[in-house]
């Protein structure tokens, strides 16, 4: 197992750099790809392993995938064109691709096993499951850790019949049981009405929209909450294939952004950055921390608005994170805790007890890593109190969490002393040059082998 140790050196962080492409959007991308006729090409793949596993998942279908260095050409022939795999889906450590999958193949004529590691068998997938059995779609899953709740291996399909459209209003907003959904409403008979607690990520919505499926919002005022309508009308509604730039990922670039802030003199700019508003929670929070980041050169890359982001080095202070403005920051939380232990005063980040069933329990993950690092930190059902001073720099475990890792090593760089984080290799899921990033920088920190 490979491990970071940080040497946090006081050195500013100066640069100019891209990251890999957003991981949701990627997705989408090709799995949407897969669906539709013809070909389309899409650019900015991340690296990443979970981004992989999609690909490797529609390999197994049946799609036609041609991999050309920065880009990946993928020759769809509707959900009509998909076979049977021959054996397990292994979805890896990513629940995006397990869930969009189960959506992808409930309406199928055959079945499919869906499968990942440890940290995904974990995962709750009941609130897939349930929508999509409504729809008329067969799928079952393994018992595990919460009585009556389901986990993977989930088994979907064959759909004995063309799915309902359904009316679906989840308990929590998650853009994976939506996306599910609204992938398989595309096959139904009838129109599907998806109503969110609240909006969460909408990167499918945007995608379906620009293929041309028959999408619309009803946008119920200031709060975005409305429902999400497929009408498919006689048939499933086709796709049209197009290509594609996925823009780089928020997500990452929040790291390189963090850790720029702590390091005084530092100035680091991350080009070419997803900056959709039910993405961007993690810059309104860092504003509410007293350390607003620059967009330049706002644009528009195949339907998501995009922005070279710019941070400098600049002391925070607490802020309280949650309601609607923690879900936009959901995966950011992590680091938002790391960055709030540098922090004057009380970080307090509420409403957030989804992070409990993402690739850790992030709550408890991150109390034990910062409490390792010498900080003040409360662990509280759905979410964190973290009190900001003097963060002493330890021995920490990422328990296998890309996120929890990264943002250790954020949090470590502006230590008194040295760090080692244990277990990493899982950064390669979303950020297979996080290290490499924060080293061009000007950051000290090395791989080291067999830590953890
Ligand atoms: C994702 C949705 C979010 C997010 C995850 C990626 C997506 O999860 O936390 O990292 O790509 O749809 P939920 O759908 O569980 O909220």
């Amino acid at each position: 197992m490979s491990g970071l140790r940080v040497h946090p050196r006081g050195r500013p962080l100066v640069g100019d750099l891209a990251v890999p492409g957003d991981k949701s959007i990627g997705h989408r991308a090709v799995l949407f790809a897969a669906l539709a006729e013809g070909r389309s090409t899409i650019a900015g793949l991340s690296g990443g392993e979970d981004n992989r596993r999609t690909v490797e998942a529609l390999r197994a279908l049946g799609v036609e995938v041609s991999d050309r260095p920065g880009a990946l050409t993928i020759t769809g022939r509707g959900r009509a064109g998909l076979r049977a795999p021959s054996g397990t889906i292994d979805c890896g450590n990513s629940g995006t691709t397990l869930r969009l999958l189960a959506g992808l193949l409930g309406p199928c004529p055959f079945g499919a096993r869906l499968d990942g590691d440890a940290s995904l068998r974990g995962r709750p997938m009941g609130r897939v499951a349930a929508p999509l059995a409504a729809m008329g779609a067969r799928i079952t899953g393994s018992a595990g850790r919460r009585p009556g709740e389901l986990y993977p291996p989930l088994l979907v399909g064959p759909a004995p019949a063309r799915l309902r459209g359904i009316e679906h209003r989840p308990e929590v907003a998650s853009a994976q049981v939506k996306s599910a959904v609204l992938l398989a409403a595309l096959a139904a008979t009838g129109p599907t009405r998806v109503v969110e607690p609240a909006r969460s990520r909408d990167h499918s919505e945007r995608m379906l929209a620009a293929m041309g499926a028959p999408i619309t919002i009803e946008d119920d005022g200031p709060a975005g909450v409305g429902a999400i309508v497929v009408e498919p009308g006689g048939g499933e509604a086709p796709l049209r294939a197009r290509d594609l730039a996925v823009p780089g990922d928020l997500s990452s670039a929040a790291f390189l952004l963090g850790a720029a802030l702590l390091l005084p003199g530092s100035r680091v700019v991350v080009r070419g950055v997803v900056d959709n508003p039910t993405r961007t929670g993690v810059l309104d929070a860092l504003a509410a921390m007293g350390a607003p980041i620059e967009r330049i050169n706002r644009r528009q890359v195949g339907g998501e608005p995009v922005a070279d982001l710019v941070a400098v080095h600049t002391p925070l202070r607490g802020a309280r994170i949650d309601g609607l403005l923690a879900l936009r920051a959901i995966d950011e939380l992590p680091l938002l805790a790391a960055l709030a232990a540098h922090a004057e005063g009380e970080t307090v980040i509420a409403d957030a007890a989804e992070l409990r069933v993402k690739e850790s329990d992030r709550i408890a993950a991150m109390a034990a890593a910062l409490a390792g690092l010498g900080v003040d930190v409360e662990e509280r059902p759905d979410g964190l109190v973290v009190r900001g001073g003097r963060v002493r720099g330890g021995r920490v475990t990422s328990r296998g969490d890309h996120r929890v890792a990264m943002a250790s090593a954020v949090c470590a760089l502006a230590a008194a002393g040295e760090t080692e984080i244990e277990d990493t290799a899982s950064i390669a899921t979303s950020y297979p040059g996080f290290a490499a990033a924060l080293g061009s920088l000007g950051a000290d920190l090395d791989e080291v082998a067999g830590a953890g």
